[in-house]
């Protein structure tokens, strides 16, 4: 298998926490990349649903290192609750290593992200408010504080102070609000830095050791492709790179050690937050795939709002992501459909586009195309092999396969782990 990026395909929520830790079993090795607590991971092991934040999926299994690249920025109080969480169900957190070059989110970040929200009024972004926004923002800045900072007891009071001091000045005279006091987020901070110490380290070296050594390693995506700071629908992205090509950044490794990409994305479509959405469906099937999907945000709960399968979309992944499959989860979501509907192009002023464009005006102004095919009404949640599937539903992947541009190589028909058909060998 060597080293396996799994990344999504669509607007994020795709089930890649699902396929990650179907990949996991057999891997060495489970690194996160890119984003922070704004995305969730929910995984069920027999009985036991895990809602996961920060932490690799791949933590559930007792023999697996589990990496935070320099790529994300962490919460420290979140973070540090996951672990408990987890180690009060039992679940051991000794094999987590986070990246002494990661970004750490501070109260500041969280305040800035939700006036910033506020002062959009109708043009927000639906940010999930968590503060990964301002983070990167003072990453790219130069102003952000790592990890390898927060742990330096001489360094970290005058960076914290620093940036107090300013942060305060943008919340209190442009935003009217509150400042934060200095002294108390110190003291918090202090403590969280105590309470990581012993996990933090220099991981690219570990990564690369790995790949070395011919491990198994999987490279856990957040986020989707149409949420990418370069290639999304701009403003109306997160604020890091949850394509493929950010899993060498993020985790401290060149190009030349991605063995294959695989691309995650839903039977049909979501989006949480504000932004342009093709296929969405302001109807009773979406309404009907909600609830059919549990299609509520892990992080905010929010309503996702729902959609049909977009074929530009899927396209537009396999491009940017150089994606050599796709994993379609959530197929039995659509069982009970009369008709099921895939988005081959988009009409635009009369003429038919093939290709996702980058202006936002003229994604406002696109009816997508679509294709019809005859549902399937039967319960797919026990099938296990393509063969167990009705005709109509594999005759839907097929089309799914052909308009995306790359085969299907994991179908999932429910949340469990077994729930799962293996349609290529993920791991040679
Ligand atoms: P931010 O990442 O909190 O700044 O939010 C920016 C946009 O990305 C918003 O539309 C969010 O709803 C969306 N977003 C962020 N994380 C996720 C995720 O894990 N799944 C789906 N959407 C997300």
């Amino acid at each position: 298998m060597s080293t396996v990026v799994v990344i999504g395909a669509q607007w994020g929520d795709e089930g890649k926490g699902k396929v990650t830790d179907f990949l996991a079993e057999k891997a060495d090795m489970v690194v996160r990349y890119m984003g922070g607590n704004n995305a969730g991971h929910t995984v069920v092991v027999e009985d036991r649903e895990f809602k996961m934040h920060l932490i690799p999926s791949g933590i559930l299994y007792p023999d697996k290192m589990c990496i935070i690249g320099s790529g994300v920025v962490i919460d420290p109080a979140v973070l540090l609750k996951e672990l408990e969480s987890l180690e009060k169900q039992g679940i051991s957190t000794a094999n987590l290593r986070i990246s002494q070059r990661a970004h750490v989110i501070f109260p500041y970040h969280q305040k800035l992200d939700q006036v910033e929200e506020e002062r959009k009024g109708n043009n927000k972004i639906g940010t999930t408010c968590r503060g990964i926004g301002p983070a990167y923002t003072d990453k790219s800045a130069r102003v952000g504080i790592r990890v390898i900072d927060l742990l330096d007891a001489e360094e970290f009071p005058a960076l914290l102070e620093a940036n107090i001091k300013s942060k305060n000045q943008i919340l209190t005279e442009v935003y009217n609000g509150k400042s934060l006091d200095y002294g108390e987020v110190l003291n918090n901070f202090k403590g969280y830095a105590e309470a990581l110490r012993k996990y933090v380290c220099d991981t690219s070296i570990l990564v690369n050791d790995a790949v070395q050594q011919g491990q198994n390693i999987v490279f856990e995506g957040a986020q989707g492709t149409l949420l990418d700071l370069d290639h999304g629908t701009y403003p109306y992205v997160t604020s890091s790179h949850p394509t493929a090509a950010a899993a060498c950044l993020g985790a401290g490794i060149g190009p030349t050690r991605i063995g294959r990409v695989i691309g995650v994305a839903k039977a049909y479509t979501t989006r949480v937050g504000e932004g342009p959405f093709p296929t969405e469906l302001n109807d009773d099937t979406g309404a009907l795939i909600r609830k059919q999907g549990g299609e509520y945000g892990t992080t905010t709960g929010r309503p996702r709002r729902c959609g049909w399968y977009d074929g530009v979309v899927g396209r537009y992944a396999v491009r940017i992501n150089g994606l050599d499959y796709l994993a379609i989860t959530k197929l039995d979501v659509l069982s009970g459909l009369e008709t099921v509907r895939i988005c081959t192009g988009y009409n635009y002023r009369g003429e038919v586009i093939n290709e996702f464009p980058a202006s936002l005006k003229v994604l406002n102004e696109c009816v997508p195309v679509y294709e019809d095919f005859p549902g399937w009404s039967e319960d797919i949640t026990k099938a296990r092999k393509l063969e167990d599937l009705p005709v109509q539903a594999r005759r839907y992947l097929d089309r799914i396969s052909e308009i995306s541009g790359a085969p299907i190589a994991l179908i999932g028909v429910g949340s469990r782990r077994a729930q799962t058909i293996l349609t290529a060998d993920l791991y040679n």
